[in-house]
């Protein structure tokens, strides 16, 4: 090894810390943002390093610089453009882009390193294994990811897409993926066999998230996450690159957890949702509706009703779900907590750790109307408050508070849940009696002591906001 070579190792090893150390912060919604902006500066550390060491080391061709100028340009312009202007509620799909193009960039250059390859009379299993699985999992990755964000985007349709025989479909590209890419390993470079595989794990990708709910579809993006980061680091085996390695290893572990923590705090296993189940009908598709159903046992509220019970309160828990992140109500319910604080009212927001249809997606949606940080308990801690709280004031969340998880036999049994029906009143705000995403009723809502306001949530919420205002100023 040249001391250059030495020099560039030790210059990835540090981007590679770096990358730790953001990861390590981001745990925390108040580091976060530093930890993003460290992992930025160990990923810039790296393009360059590697770009002085192609410079350098090989020097290139004017056709292979002009090719890679105007990658870095379009994907820097593109993912400027698309972190600056994306909604909240559409960052999923963001995601599974980037795992798309991530993904399908560690399986262009396992391809491309195997075409500069074939003149080599056999290659090393070393080298071999890892080209052959990055473009098997690259390749499943990309068509499957594309695949989830269409679903997300609403392009294609969130219901399950399937036909007749595409189990055995999906059964026979995986066998002929990973029977193509075993016979690759042996033999001179095969360049036939490695596109058979290609094919074949698009195919499979494809066909393995089709018949995916497009309620599950975060959970499905987590995985491909993961998926991404092993290809990545199968790309850097296959070109020697620690950083490439490291980096992809990292992604890969930390979307391993959010995948298994996500599937275990919707109490499924990741394998029940790759297989698809319920869950299939998002309600956020429905349009707003008058409170049909059965009213039987249901004591309906006004704007007026909610606001005495809030003005007049000691302890207020806010529970957040899907319905304030589909009505864009972040801004109206900061609103509201802040005149009830003003007021003397002692405010906190209960947080789910799946409210929503993303990870973190409350903390993302509240942190955005700039809540503070210590007005977010999590699922204990809110737990723990729910007993001495006047009023839980439920927005847009179902699920995450159905009473029926403590009892076996239903689709959110066993799931953890915030204790909402332990406050001494509950107001729940939804549009109708619809459930929500696991498609169950939901018993606190019939409690005696649970008040329904039927409204969308930011409407709901501002006439709230504004009945307690004529309380708290009279
Ligand atoms: P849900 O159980 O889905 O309930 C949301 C409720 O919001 C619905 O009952 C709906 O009732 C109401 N709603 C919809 N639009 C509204 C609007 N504009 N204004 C007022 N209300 C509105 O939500 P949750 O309690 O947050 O639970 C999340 C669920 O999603 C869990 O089952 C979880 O497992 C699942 N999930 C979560 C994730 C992650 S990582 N967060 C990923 C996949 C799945 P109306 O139609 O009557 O208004």
């Amino acid at each position: 090894m040249s001391t250059f070579e030495f020099v560039v190792g030790v210059v990835y090893l540090a981007a590679a810390t770096l990358f730790v150390v953001g990861l390590h912060l981001m745990r925390a919604p108040s580091t976060a943002r530093r930890g993003n902006l460290i992992s930025a500066g160990g990923m810039a550390v790296a393009v360059i390093t590697t770009i002085v060491f192609a410079a350098i080391s090989s020097g290139g061709t004017w056709i292979g610089w002009g090719v890679l100028l105007v990658g870095v340009s379009v994907g820097a312009v593109f993912g400027i453009v698309q972190a600056r202007t994306v909604k909240m509620t559409a960052i999923p799909q963001l995601v599974s882009i980037f795992n798309a193009v991530g993904g399908g960039a560690a399986a262009a250059v396992a391809f491309a390193s195997f075409v500069a390859d074939t003149d080599s009379s056999a290659l090393s299993l070393t080298v071999s294994i890892p080209i052959v699985l990055d473009v098997l999992i690259g390749s499943v990755t990309f068509a499957g990811s594309l695949i989830a964000a269409g679903k997300l985007q609403g392009i294609i349709s969130g219901k399950p897409l399937t036909f007749p025989g595409a189990r055995i479909l999906n059964v026979l590209a995986a066998l002929v993926a990973v029977g193509a890419g075993i016979w690759a390993l042996f033999g001179p470079p095969n360049l036939t066999l490695l596109l058979v595989v290609l094919i074949a794990s698009l195919v499979f990708g494809l066909l393995m998230v089709l018949p995916i709910g497009g309620a599950d579809a975060p959970v499905i993006v987590s995985l491909l996450n993961a998926f991404t980061g092993l290809a990545v680091a199968m790309a850097g085996f296959a070109i020697n690159n620690q950083a490439l390695i490291i980096a992809g290893a990292l992604v890969g572990a930390a979307g391993t957890i959010l995948t298994l923590q996500m599937a275990k705090a919707m109490n499924r296993s990741v394998g029940a949702i790759v297989l698809g189940g319920f869950g299939t009908a998002d309600s956020s598709g429905t349009a707003a509706g008058s409170p049909a159903e059965d009213l039987t046992n249901i004591r309906q509220l006004t704007a007026d009703d909610v606001a005495i019970q809030l003005a007049y309160a000691q302890h207020v828990l806010i529970v957040p779900g899907y319905g304030l992140a589909a009505a864009q109500a972040q801004h109206e319910v900061a609103e509201l907590a802040k005149l009830l604080i003003s007021h003397g009212v002692d405010v906190k927001y209960a947080i789910h750790p799946v409210a929503g249809r993303m990870p973190g997606h409350m903390n993302v949606l509240l942190a955005e109307a700039n809540v503070p940080y210590e007005q977010m308990l999590q699922l204990d801690d809110a737990n723990a408050a729910f007993d001495n709280c006047d009023v839980a004031l439920v927005v847009g969340a179902n699920d995450v508070c159905n009473p029926d998880a403590r009892t076996p036999g239903n689709a959110v049994s066993g799931m953890p849940i915030l204790n909402a029906d332990h406050a001494k009143s509950v107001v729940v705000i939804k549009r109708s009696m619809r459930p929500g995403y696991a498609g169950i009723s939901n018993p606190l809502f019939t409690d005696p002591k649970t008040g329904m306001f039927f409204a969308d949530a930011k409407k709901g919420l501002a006439d709230i906001t504004t009945a307690v205002k004529e309380y708290v100023t009279a």
